[in-house]
């Protein structure tokens, strides 16, 4: 044998090796739902195939997992004639439908059935039980195993060929595992979007300025019938089978027994599949199907009930264009058509001024609907929608109800008068206060330039002084995880604001009980028990204090950074936006939103009678040792943005400059001598430093770096000053004595990190009764795992 035959006899063998492994972790991943390997690993095995195909082209077979997406669009869909007919199914709506299904069933196999007893109890029927899902059907033809064709179902005779696009569906097998499979086996089956999927997909397309889906099911078809492969690649699109077409060769003589052969070959069937015995049996799936309905992760129109035994099936053949022997039972439609009545405004917390439609009320999923929301006037525009519009409305899981389009078709000839009057605007006035309503800018900051743009949202002017604004944001102010003042709801923070008892968060603290007793829904009793609840307020934690303030962007979690960061009331309200950025999670926008909520003279103004009327923050004090020194030169010089200074350039001259006035008093000649640092580079740094306010900006968050310890000549103190310092924790499961959260505090106070997932960096894993993975994740690594006394043990021993 000649060398090269040789090798490219071993690269046929690792070829197959990898195509072997891949198929196993694919299969595991997207049909199992339990991967083995991180997904790094996947890639590199992924990779290392890619990179022997491309040395061994002639080794390239189709079923090769590299070969999911073809390089080439169509011009248009192929036909294909289905051998077997595709056909619908009759739909039962009401329980007495399907009674009458199973009666006629059991009509039609008379011959088969033990006759009937007198007490009109009947022979039983096996059913097997799937759920309807919503996308659209598809067939999947097999020859000895290898995916030769995919096609739509169409008018049921004829659907398009759409081979290219079902390769790229991740849990769709190229061939079939295991042996046994028929020569020829078309598999029947759906394919869909889950919800999340849907809601990342039309993230993106809105983020990219796209047309969104209305529903994963549109999104489902649209992707599929994509001339162009590599966009059905991109998008989540899954599939789940629930039958078989034509078939040469054997298979079991069970419906059941079907879905579990193909199963075992690879192919993803549902996991709720069920068998049931009789109508009745069949009911309690659907009503507990019904149940999960909202809490499933894709969406279904009803479930589908097929006789089980196959030779009962062809007894019973079919009516027209459906079976006798299958049926779907519906629920509730999660879309319906109503009418747009009018669009009011809501003012928010923030101040946000936001659409809702307020419908002609209509039933959804079985929930009477009577408003929508519309997110904002980008919406509005988008959906193009006028008052008195035929609208869709969708209902789906747990959200709020949404207007997912306009039904033009049934839109009255309205004249240019009408249109101008149905047109839906922004009040220039707030609704509740009469604040002016202005529309947000999107500032933008890149490379030493702001653009301004239109944003999607209005807000109104008034802050505090407007009423709705107040309630939000006193209702945030004393909520659980704020401020935690018990006692007061919603109704009596409207009433306090709305008899002026209550104009800022700060006049809590100044409540008399002569003032609240009278109120509606208070006594003796529950007054007093709300002072003392205020009172007890006073010393709350810094972290639970920023959060309290509702500055916009800033949840539970950037309160803690904050907190635990700057660890004073007066760092963080100082703090530069430059400086804030380089705290965990807080990005130019945030930080802009910190630093200019603190600017503001009212909201200064309501802190310091805060403080004035007692509160008393607690766990303020010195800086935390995470992040001392966590700036560098380079990073600071790349953050200042100036223009053609990219990351590797500011690197470049904070070595050759070492600080920061250096390089300001660098002249033009010191910086021709950095290194690759390109004439047009050191003319854009000196035309920068030359403008006084960018050096004065410059030296100024320099300077509170300093101050904050965050400066790279301060002195790495870090991990000494705290016990568990550089530490990630994971807490699983639960634990009785103390909650998670408080739990989290503890670690945090003591220097470490609390991560939700287990990695080999992880330190420890605290597990109560019910830890799942996370502590199978931690013994597979060999991560230490404490329970929750031993762990109780740890805090005790550290104070
Ligand atoms: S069986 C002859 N099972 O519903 C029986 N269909 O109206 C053919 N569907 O076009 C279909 N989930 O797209 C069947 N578990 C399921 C299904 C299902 C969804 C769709 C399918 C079909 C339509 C029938």
């Amino acid at each position: 044998m000649t060398d090269a035959s040789t090798t490219t006899k071993h690269a046929a063998t690792r070829i197959l090796e990898l195509r072997a492994e891949l198929d196993t972790h694919n299969y595991r991943y997207h049909v199992l739902d339990a991967p083995s390997i991180p997904d790094a690993e996947y890639d590199r095995l992924y990779h290392e195939l890619k990179a022997l195909e491309a040395e061994y082209p002639e080794l390239v077979t189709a079923d090769s997992p590299t070969q999911r997406v073809g390089n080439l669009a169509l011009s248009a869909f192929g036909e294909v004639k289905h051998e077997v007919p595709m056909l619908s199914l009759g739909n039962a709506f009401a329980e007495d439908d399907l009674r009458d299904f199973d009666r006629r069933v059991r009509e039609g196999l008379a011959d088969e059935l033990p006759a009937g007893d007198l007490f009109g109890g009947g022979a039983i029927v096996e059913y097997s039980c799937e759920p309807k899902l919503d996308g659209l059907a598809v067939s999947l033809l097999y020859r000895d195993g290898q995916l030769v064709r995919g096609a739509t179902r169409g008018d049921g005779t004829t659907g398009e060929d759409i081979s290219v696009n079902v390769r790229t569906v991740r849990n769709i097998p190229l061939r079939l595992q295991g042996s046994g499979w028929p020569g020829v086996l078309e598999v029947r089956g759906e394919v869909f979007m889950s919800r999340a999927g849907f809601d990342a997909l039309n993230a993106r397309a809105l983020e990219s300025g796209g047309k969104t889906f209305a529903n994963p099911r549109n999104a489902a078809a649209g992707s599929l019938r994509q001339l162009d492969p590599k966009i059905t690649a991109s998008r989540p699109l899954e599939f789940c089978c629930y039958g078989i077409g034509q078939v040469q060769g054997e298979l079991p003589d069970t419906h059941i027994g079907i879905l579990a052969a193909l199963k075992d070959w690879g192919m993803p069937i549902s996991r709720e599949l069920k068998l049931a015995r009789g109508a009745e049996e069949c009911l309690d799936y659907y009503r507990a199907i019904g149940e999960k309905r909202d809490a499933l992760p894709y969406e279904i129109d009803g479930v589908v009930f097929k006789v089980n035994n196959l030779t009962w099936q062809r007894e019973l053949g079919f009516r027209a264009r459906e079976p006798r022997w299958a049926i779907a039972h519906k629920f509730p439609a999660s879309e319906e058509l109503t009418e747009l009545l009018a669009v009011e405004f809501q003012v928010g917390r923030t101040g946000a001024v936001t659409p809702v439609a307020r419908l002609k009320p209509v039933k959804v999923a079985g929930v009477m609907v009577s408003n929508a929301t519309l997110h904002n006037m980008d919406e509005v525009e988008r959906l193009g929608l006028m008052i008195g519009d035929t609208v869709i409305i969708r209902r789906a899981g747990d959200v709020i109800p949404q207007v997912v389009q306009v039904v033009l078709e049934r839109r009255p000839d309205w004249s240019a008068d009408e249109l101008a009057a149905r047109t839906v605007k922004v009040p220039s006035e707030c609704p509740i206060c009469g604040s002016a309503v202005e529309r947000t800018q999107l500032i933008k900051r890149s490379k030493g330039r702001e653009t301004v743009s239109e944003g999607a949202a209005y807000l109104c002017v008034g802050r505090l002084a407007c009423g709705a604004q107040l309630k939000q944001a006193i209702i945030h102010f004393v909520s659980r995880r704020a401020m935690d003042i018990e006692g007061l709801g919603e109704k009596s923070i409207e009433q306090l604001v709305d008899e002026g008892l209550v104009q800022s968060p700060a006049d809590l603290f100044t409540l008399r009980f002569e003032q609240i007793v009278d109120l509606e829904g208070f006594a003796e009793l529950s007054s007093k028990n709300l002072l003392a609840a205020i009172a007890e307020s006073k010393r709350p934690a810094l972290a639970r204090f920023i959060y309290a303030l509702g500055i916009p962007d800033v949840g539970e979690e950037t309160a803690k950074v904050l907190a635990r960061a700057l660890a004073s009331l007066q760092r963080i309200q100082q703090a530069l936006p430059e400086v804030l950025t380089y705290l965990p999670d807080v990005g130019a926008e945030v930080a802009h939103e910190i630093h200019s909520f603190f600017e503001d003279e009212h909201n200064r103004s309501v802190i310091a009678q805060l403080l004035e009327r007692g509160l008393e923050l607690q766990e303020e004090g010195d800086l935390h040792p995470e992040f001392a020194a966590c700036a560098s030169l380079a990073g600071f010089i790349d953050k200042l943005n100036i223009p053609f200074i990219a990351a590797t350039g500011a690197e470049k001259l904070a070595a050759k400059f070492g600080s920061l006035d250096a390089i300001i008093n660098a002249d033009w000649l010191d910086l021709r001598q950095v290194e690759r640092l390109n004439e047009k580079a050191a003319k854009s740094l000196r035309e920068f430093f030359d403008n006084p306010a960018n050096a004065e900006r410059a030296r100024a968050i320099e300077a509170q770096l300093r101050e904050f310890g965050m400066h790279w000549e301060s002195a790495k103190k870090a991990a000494e000053g705290l016990p568990l310092a550089g530490q990630t924790w994971v807490l699983t499961g639960t634990l009785e004595v103390m909650s998670r959260d408080v739990a989290k505090e503890k670690l945090e106070a003591l220097g470490a990190k609390v991560s939700g997932s287990v990695s080999a960096k992880t330190h420890c894993v605290v597990a109560g009764p019910g830890a799942g993975s996370k502590l199978a994740k931690a013994s597979e690594l060999g991560v230490k795992v404490l329970d929750e006394a031993e762990f109780l043990a740890v805090l005790g021993s550290l104070g």
